[in-house]
């Protein structure tokens, strides 16, 4: 009878070991599809930036995919905001790399970085506010203008076709999200949530190859949020790599396909949103902070 009972839990045990094997092949198969079909776009390596003796970001290393959403989430003063000022050139990291498809960015200037095809958003909104919104949009434009100096100088029919060709496209990303009707107003008389809208449009005007979005839903109100959760989705479907910062957990676990937590300038956890949801490390460290529970 025992030896019935020791044979049933080998077989047992042989059936777990090869459904065991089967799911790492799968998950095998899996990532090396997910390679293919999302090939890293972005990546930071052991970026630590340092502000005297405080270490802002601690050997953050994160990847973002092509064609999929990467959120960076953290309670306040993690060092979301820090990492995306070195990926985007506004500071050099102490150390570590910045790379866009596997070309080098850390040590390069705002305009280069956002020239090799990274465009970004502000946390607080930082939108030319007595320009029009029509022209907010057109500046996101200016690294995909071909006219230079000398066409510049004698306002050529080139610089002018170029133009009308700008406003019209400009007009066009307006209509996307739905501000056309504002294109002739200062910006700085849009409402908050509006305002956030303007910035992310004019960020995908430049056509870039990742567009970072640093805490698009903040100050917006229930409804501009979920029109926010559909216009992330929207901007995806139409081949756009998103990087994003939020608090919004609601939004991040529903727009989001993997997930870095920064805690303390260093990365926690990473993962889908469901491991992110059930990892013990990120519950604590929300539920001592003061932000939203996840
Ligand atoms: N220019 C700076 N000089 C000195 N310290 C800075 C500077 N910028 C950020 N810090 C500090 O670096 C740490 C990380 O700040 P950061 O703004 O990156 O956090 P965050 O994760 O974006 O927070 P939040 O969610 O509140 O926006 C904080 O302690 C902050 O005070
Ligand atoms: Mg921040």
């Amino acid at each position: 009878m025992a030896d019935i009972v020791k044979d049933e839990i080998l077989a047992q045990e042989e059936t777990d070991k090869a459904i065991a094997k089967e799911a790492e092949l799968q998950a095998a198969g899996g990532k090396a599809e997910d390679d293919k079909a999302h090939p890293v776009v972005l990546e930071t390596r052991g970026v630590t930036i340092q502000f005297g003796g405080l270490t802002a970001v601690d050997h953050a290393s994160i990847k973002v995919r092509k064609g999929l959403i990467t959120a960076l989430i953290g309670p306040n003063g993690a060092g979301k905001t820090t990492l995306f000022n070195a990926v985007s050139g506004v500071y050099i990291p102490t150390s570590g790399e910045v790379l866009l498809n596997g070309e080098h960015l850390e040590g390069k200037r705002g305009f280069q970085i956002n020239e090799a095809g990274i465009s970004r958003t502000y946390q607080v909104i930082n939108l030319f506010r007595s320009m029009t919104v029509l022209e907010n949009v057109m500046v996101g434009m200016h690294t995909r203008l071909k006219s230079n100096f000398w066409s510049d100088l004698f306002n050529s029919k080139k610089k002018r076709e170029e133009d009308a060709e700008a406003r019209e496209k400009a007009f066009e990303w307006l209509k996307f999200v739905g501000l056309d009707e504002y294109a002739n107003s200062p910006a700085g008389s849009l409402s908050y949530g509006k305002q956030r809208l303007l910035e992310i449009v004019r960020g995908l005007a430049s056509d870039p190859q990742v567009i970072l979005l640093d805490e698009p839903a903040a100050g917006m109100n229930s409804t501009e949020k979920l029109e926010l959760d559909a216009l992330l989705k929207q901007i995806l479907n139409m081949g756009y790599t998103i990087l994003i910062v939020e608090h919004d957990m609601k939004l991040i676990m529903n727009i989001s396909d993997y997930i870095y937590v920064l805690y303390h300038g260093a990365l926690l956890a990473e993962g889908t949103p469901e491991e992110i949801q059930a990892n013990p490390d990120v519950i604590a460290a929300y539920l001592g902070g003061e932000d939203d529970v996840i």
